[in-house]
């Protein structure tokens, strides 16, 4: 693929949807490489808007709205930041040759549902994950746990993500309020629901493997180093990078991550999410794009997650080296207020060896993601106690 220049005849153009901080640093890289950017999300000046040569807020989720954009851009590559997004008329515009999907059309379409990815993986790939059901209603989950799932587990609605509408449930008594929170909680496809045996894992990882075209004219798989994270109610709060691993278990959940991106296929980078205790290892779920808890490779990367991706669709090379041990920290919201001011910044950023991250968020909630506190340390421990310090100083007001 050609790179041509920007707002004429030549140029090489690509499509997010979905323009959060994840769409917004991957614009960013591909502003940096000379690349015309389109920018579409659900509502205006979304943060990957206020980076983009244009801007466009659409239902995504709506088919004939999203491939009447796409038919009017033309751009060469649509490139899936969300999971919200008319796949089925993805599916449609690739099979039709207007334009590439990123990875694939297919992995857009598996992924934006539990039960397709799950499903392909443990149940065609024969990957290890945690017992598992669906459930179309209140007494089929009842029956599904009470026939062999047990408690603990946990219930997510099948379309859903950042842990939205999901919960554990340790015992019978607490079911019907996980059920009516998954009922209200999922996107689309209400009422019907994944419920999960619960995996006592000794800690989670994100294995972040990118498909890149080699020398050769093949694609060719790469990792980073593993990510750990932590996550509270199913959304991160912090990740740290590398996260120390059994030799066994590297090797287990790189031999997962490869096995799923080589049958999701495509170019561009993944995030493999998995569960580990002493050397076992359990594959949770991918996203076939750049992944949250992967913020942190901005200070601990040669190329973030983002520049990888860029270059990984553009079939350019890529290099997945660490640079140096480091960690993140999410900044939340803390209140419900439109165009909020961040004080503490210059405090912040005093702390030697960090950087910030404040996306540009129109709207502040209390749970909103609004920043991230990045922080490079001899080893992870010094990272994550600097991260955190970086994101505590900063304060939304309004
Ligand atoms: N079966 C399970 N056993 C133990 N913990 C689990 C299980 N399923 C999910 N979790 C916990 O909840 C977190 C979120 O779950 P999951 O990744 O499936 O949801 P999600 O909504 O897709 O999250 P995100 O979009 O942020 O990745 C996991 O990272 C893990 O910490
Ligand atoms: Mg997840």
């Amino acid at each position: 693929m050609h790179i041509g220049t920007p707002l004429t005849p030549s140029a090489t153009k690509v499509m997010l949807l979905g323009a959060g901080e994840l769409g917004k640093e991957v614009i960013i890289a591909l502003q940096r490489l000379g690349v015309e950017v389109i920018a579409v999300d659900r509502y205006d000046n979304a943060p990957g808007h206020q980076v983009a040569h244009r801007a466009h807020a659409i239902d995504m989720t709506n088919g004939n709205v999203l491939s009447r954009l796409i038919d009017s851009e033309l751009p060469h590559l649509v490139v899936p930041e969300i999971e919200a997004i008319a796949t089925e008329t993805l599916l449609e515009l690739e099979q039709s040759g207007v334009c590439r999907v990123i990875p694939t059309a297919r992995a857009a379409n598996l992924t934006m549902n539990r039960e397709g990815i799950r499903r392909l993986a443990a149940e065609t790939l024969k990957l290890p994950t945690s017992p598992y059901a669906f459930a179309d209603g209140f007494d089929a989950l009842k029956a599904a746990i009470d026939g062999g799932i047990g408690y603990p587990c946990v219930i997510k609605p099948v379309m859903s993500s950042s842990g939205k509408g999901q919960s554990k449930v340790d015992g019978p008594d607490e079911l019907k309020a996980a059920w009516d929170y998954a009922d209200a909680g999922g996107r689309v496809a209400k009422g019907r629901v994944i419920v999960e045996g619960f995996v006592d894992f000794d800690y989670e990882i994100t294995q972040l493997t990118v498909r890149a075209m080699g020398e050769d004219g093949r694609v060719h798989t790469h990792f980073c180093e593993p990510i750990g994270h932590v996550q509270v109610k199913g959304d991160y709060v912090e990740s740290w990078q590398p996260q120390a691993m059994s030799p066994a278990a590297l090797e287990k959940a790189r031999a997962i991550a490869k096995a799923v991106t080589d049958d999701l296929g495509g170019l561009g980078l993944f995030g493999v999410e998995c569960f580990v205790k002493g050397d076992t290892v359990w594959f949770s779920e991918v996203s076939p794009r750049p992944h949250d808890t992967g913020m942190v490779t901005m200070i601990t990367q040669r190329q973030s997650e983002f520049e990888l991706h860029a270059r990984a669709i553009l079939g350019l090379p890529v290099d997945t080296s660490l640079r140096n041990p480091g960690a993140s920290a999410v900044i939340y919201g803390g209140m419900e207020a439109a165009g909020i001011r961040y004080e503490g910044v210059a405090e912040a950023l005093a702390i030697p060896g960090t950087d910030l991250r404040l996306f540009g968020k129109p709207v502040a909630f209390e749970r909103r993601r609004m920043g991230v506190a990045l922080a490079e340390g001899r080893d992870t421990d010094e990272a994550r106690a600097k991260a955190k310090q970086v994101a505590a100083r900063v304060r939304p007001v309004r």
